[in-house]
């Protein structure tokens, strides 16, 4: 009996493709680049199962071609890059990788908290270019993080991890979400507000909500407006829950203080993007689960999801 072919948009632990390999036949794109459309297309018309990127758009005209396709495990917990419905019509699971990323996402979070507050990469700009004369009072000052109030737009798994951090500098814990969520109030001590709100009232807002249809741009010019002159603005979820330019000119004139950006809604961002050329952003180039250890968890992970929808069984996580 000819085995299944599972094909892998990226390069991976061996021993994730081993494992892989007792199950089925696998393909591999071995650069470190995405896969390109034609070839995923290609390989997708063959395929019983695809392990993707969050750089791999599956949509209609991919589902429309994949005939045999059973599973789509998508490397990240996102999955914006899916069209999830079309899927589902088709009989085709999707799944993701939640919880073990949480942890790792929610350091970095935190990291580039810290690192906006308190100028890190300007100050080491600064340093590396010379110009550190001498010590003075005002010196690259920031904002203070202990104490402060945290408004976390998305309280999932990884906002409780934020928060649990953020009890450590003893911040003020608020957040929004659809609707109020007791558990999470009762487990890190957070207080529900709507987004006006929370906005008004935080020192730090950060974005950790999945981008879906209802959150598609939904900072823009009017809630901007709401924050703080010395607010901190942190998104690490997804480009597409931002209005860009309204980001751009919120810090440019000043009506907040800084942002600390691992997302964009165009990645890789363009080097001539706006945003890059202001001193108070720290961009980074989406690395919020980005550790060896939690890489290899995700890539173990999205392949046991393959495995057993190849073997009849229950997915582990499916979306
Ligand atoms: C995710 O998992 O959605 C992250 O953005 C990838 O690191």
């Amino acid at each position: 009996m000819t085995k299944p072919l599972v094909y892998v948009t990226r390069k991976l632990a061996r021993e994730v493709i081993d494992e892989l390999r007792e199950v089925a036949a696998v393909e591999v794109w071995e650069e470190d680049r995405p896969c390109p459309r034609e070839v995923f297309l290609q390989k997708a018309e063959q395929a019983e199962a695809l392990l993707t990127m969050l750089t791999d758009r599956v949509d209609e005209e991919l589902l429309t071609r994949a005939q045999n396709l059973k599973v789509v495990a998508n490397m990240a917990v996102g999955y914006d890059n899916i069209d999830a419905e079309a899927a589902k019509k088709r009989g085709v699971t999707v799944t993701n990788t939640p919880d073990v990323l949480t942890e790792a996402t929610a350091d970095l979070t935190f990291a580039l908290l810290m690192a906006t507050a308190r100028r890190i990469t300007e100050a080491n700009r600064f340093l590396l270019a010379g110009e550190w004369t001498s010590w003075s009072p005002n010196l690259l000052a920031g904002q203070n993080v202990y104490h402060s109030t945290l408004g976390i737009i998305g309280m999932g798994r990884i906002g409780e991890a934020v928060a649990r951090r953020a009890q450590g500098f003893g911040m003020k814990i608020l957040y929004h979400n659809r609707r109020p969520k007791p558990e999470s109030e009762e487990r890190v001590g957070a207080g529900y507000r709507q987004l006006d709100d929370l906005l008004r009232e935080s020192d730090y807002v950060v974005m950790l909500t999945p981008l879906t249809p209802e959150t598609r741009q939904m900072m823009g010019e009017r809630e901007f407006s709401l924050m703080k002159p010395t607010a901190v603005f942190i998104n690490v979820s997804r480009g597409g829950t931002v209005d860009e330019e309204a980001l751009y000119r919120a810090l440019a004139e000043k009506k907040i203080w800084a942002a600390g950006l691992d997302v964009f809604q165009k990645e890789p961002v363009p080097m001539d993007h706006p945003l890059l050329t202001l001193p108070n952003v720290v961009a980074l180039p989406h690395i919020g689960s980005a550790t060896y250890q939690t890489r290899l968890e995700m890539a173990k992970l999205a392949a046991a999801n393959i495995r057993a929808v190849l073997e009849g069984k229950e997915p582990v996580t499916p979306v």
